[in-house]
């Protein structure tokens, strides 16, 4: 029995993630959740998985709850510091990290820290810290298994070949709501429009980074430090239907692709299962239907987020921890009304040019340079009124 953390179980990610464990019963126990603010979503989980820890981040809503009424068998911690203890906790087997943000760095790693099998959501904690965090994991014995589609397809292609035998492997992008947009239409983007994907359900951070392709550009540098890979050595080709995940080209020209209908309960049940592979919940493709799959190069003009992917990546240091914090306040921005959808790569841009670089930053000087970067995004000029 493998007994699980689900590190942001209100989540897209974190509620896919608890209908897997409940479809394998005889592999998979909940044992601890941890939420920010859901205290209404934590509660009906508590009460269907019966974990024994539960967490709440946002120490603020002790007043408001009082002392709440959950079974007895499931103990209520609090804070951070609460993600960190379920999170490092012996009777822990693996910690699934799907909080959203550099805020889920700090349970990924003390999960790193404990040797714990991760199955990794968050690609954020890679993007800002991924040198230090692999080596963390080499040091520990700590197995990262990918969660992203993306980087599950391509941790699953490399199975049919050696890693040294790789040339280059090509992440797919949906493209997002605005393929095929230009670069004027998309000034006056509202946020009802960036938060309509045509292919996947997720939380409204991620949605929006797809919209802009900051996604994809952030999963360029988590394949980077995943991988043990050059940027040179990675791909970005758009592929609307979402049903080739990622591919491996090896050395001899063979290309190994991983398909499955965009759902993200197979690559959440993957690193769960591995090595093995077991029959579960995910859809299952039609071949007897008619499929399309089609491709094409992305528009790097109008999608200038995704160069800044492939920067990052190449340059590393502090530039990941500079990219990601100043994405996340500018996302918030434009989800709040004064920032526009364009700026959110051009002000990303500017803060990078900006900053201070360093090439072998510390953990403690990376989380410095996130709050020099959400403090320069915060003050950032829109053309918006
Ligand atoms: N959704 C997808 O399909 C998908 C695919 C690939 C990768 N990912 C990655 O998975 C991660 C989660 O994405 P998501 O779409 O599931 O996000 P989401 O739906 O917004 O859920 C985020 C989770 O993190 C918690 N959280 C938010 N801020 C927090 C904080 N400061 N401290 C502690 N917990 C916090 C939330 O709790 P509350 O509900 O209490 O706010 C919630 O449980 C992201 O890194 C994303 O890039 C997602």
């Amino acid at each position: 029995m493998n007994r699980v953390a689900v590190l942001g179980s209100s989540g897209s990610i974190g509620t896919s993630s608890l209908d897997v464990v409940a479809a394998q019963p005889e592999h998979l126990q909940a044992v601890g959740l941890s939420v920010h603010r859901s205290w209404d979503v934590l509660q009906k989980q508590i009460t269907r998985h019966r974990p024994r820890w539960a967490v709440v981040v946002d120490d603020r809503l002790k007043a408001e709850i009082g002392t709440p009424d959950i079974p007895s068998g499931t103990e209520l911690w609090w804070g951070e510091a609460g993600v960190e203890r379920l999170a490092s906790h012996p009777d822990v087997d693996t910690v699934i990290c799907a909080i959203v943000g550099a805020a889920g760095l700090r349970g990924t790693v003390a999960a790193i820290s404990q040797g714990k099998r991760v199955a990794l959501a968050n690609k954020e904690t890679l993007v800002v810290g991924g040198p230090l965090v692999m080596q963390q994991a080499a040091e520990s014995g700590a197995r990262i298994l990918p969660v992203d589609s993306e980087h599950s397809a391509i941790f699953q292609c490399l199975e049919a070949g050696r890693s040294r035998d790789v040339h280059k492997i090509t992440l797919t992008a949906s493209g997002g709501p605005f393929r095929g947009w230009s670069r004027e239409k998309l000034e006056n983007v509202t946020v009802e429009q960036a938060l309509a994907h045509p292919t996947w359900k997720m939380g409204k951070k991620i949605t929006v980074d797809s919209a802009t392709m900051m996604n994809k550009a952030l999963e360029v540098i988590e394949a980077r430090w995943l991988f043990g890979l050059t940027a040179d050595q990675i791909d970005v080709v758009v592929h609307p239907q979402s049903i080739i995940h990622s591919m491996v080209e090896f050395v001899d020209g063979s290309t190994v692709a991983q398909l499955s209908p965009p759902d993200m309960k197979l690559p959440i049940q993957y690193a769960l299962s591995y090595p093995e592979r077991w029959p579960g919940i995910s859809p299952k493709m039609d071949w007897s239907a008619a499929q399309t799959l089609t491709f094409e190069a992305p528009d790097y003009e109008a999608f200038p987020a995704l160069k800044l992917g492939f920067e990052v990546a190449r340059r590393g240091g502090t530039s990941g921890a500079i990219l990601n914090a100043a994405n996340e306040v500018a996302v918030e921005r434009f989800l709040n009304g004064t920032l526009r959808f364009t700026e959110i790569a051009i002000a990303c841009q500017e803060i990078l040019q900006h900053h201070q670089f360093d090439s072998q930053p510390t953990l403690s000087e990376l989380l410095q340079q996130d709050r020099w970067a959400r403090q320069e995004m915060s003050r950032w000029k829109s053309s918006l009124k």
